[in-house]
């Protein structure tokens, strides 16, 4: 039997990279997948890519940012599936590595915007009704600069630094209330996100990308499959941890 039969995973960030792969690993394993995206077109692509594999699967455009998009997207979601068990908090942009005295307040409210108040919104949607059935697990997608600096710039690693907070902070107020959170901080990922830098990448980015103990950047489905794990019982004893899976980026 597949691992999470009949569950229902609302991903958000789910047209592109760690998403889409988890979108796509997820019904492989039994889940209704609520695939949620800023970009309808590729979440669409997804939702094919799925049904073309017996799966099932809804696409909604979705922007983090906006919490009348947010209630939409997961009212919608209910609507058609009746239940949300998993929410996959992926949804997120880089800042270009700049530093604070680089970083505009546009692009820092931007950061903020999505990469974190977005995970706010959505959680604050959903987990209502998670508390209401006493089950629900989230997964919140952090990164190395959840730990470190250098993954991403001023706002991009401050944020990603409060979804570690925030993940810990959701496991502390309702893990007894049937939820479960964790995040996993991703390291050098090739996606959507980082394609166009590893491939004109400078020598400084791609040693420091190859220099970690993995000797490599990972993909999208390294990441989906500890997703797939954290969000199944497989985890049941996990709660608010920050799962580093990074290649070894943060070993040292
Ligand atoms: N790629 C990496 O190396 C890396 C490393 C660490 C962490 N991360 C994190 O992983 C997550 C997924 O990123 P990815 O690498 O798969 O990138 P990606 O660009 O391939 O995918 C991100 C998706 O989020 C969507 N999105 C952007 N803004 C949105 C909004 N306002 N509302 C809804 N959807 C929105 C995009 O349309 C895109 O489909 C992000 O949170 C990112 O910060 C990525």
């Amino acid at each position: 039997m597949a691992k999470l039969q009949d569950k229902v995973a609302l991903i958000t960030g789910a047209g592109s990279g760690m998403g889409r792969s988890q979108a796509v690993l997820f019904a492989q394993e039994g889940v209704k997948v609520i695939a949620a995206d800023i970009n309808m077109d590729n979440v669409e692509d997804t939702v094919k890519m799925i049904k073309a594999d017996g799966g099932e699967a809804l696409a909604i455009h979705l922007d983090v940012s906006q919490q009348r998009s947010v209630n939409d997207a997961v009212k919608k979601g209910i609507d058609m599936f009746g239940r949300i068990h998993i929410l996959s908090n992926t949804a997120g942009i880089l800042d270009g590595y700049s530093a604070t005295l680089d970083t505009s307040e546009e692009l820092w409210d931007r950061i903020m915007n999505i990469n974190l108040k977005g995970v706010y919104y959505m959680t604050n949607a959903v987990l209502p009704h998670m508390l209401k059935h006493e089950e629900g697990v989230i997964v919140n997608i952090g990164s190395i600069a959840s730990f470190v600096a250098g993954g991403g710039g001023a706002a991009y690693t401050s944020a990603k630094h409060a979804i570690a907070g925030y993940t810990k902070q959701l496991s502390f107020d309702y893990g007894q209330k049937g939820i479960r959170a964790n995040a996993i901080a991703p390291g050098a990922v090739e996606t959507g996100m980082t394609k166009q830098i590893f491939a004109e990448g400078s020598a400084a980015v791609m040693e420091a990308v190859n220099s970690v103990p993995a000797g490599r950047y990972g993909q999208p489905e390294e990441i989906a499959s500890v997703a797939l794990f954290l969000a199944s019982d497989d985890a049941s004893f996990m709660h608010g941890a920050i799962v580093p899976v990074d290649g070894g980026w943060t070993v040292k």
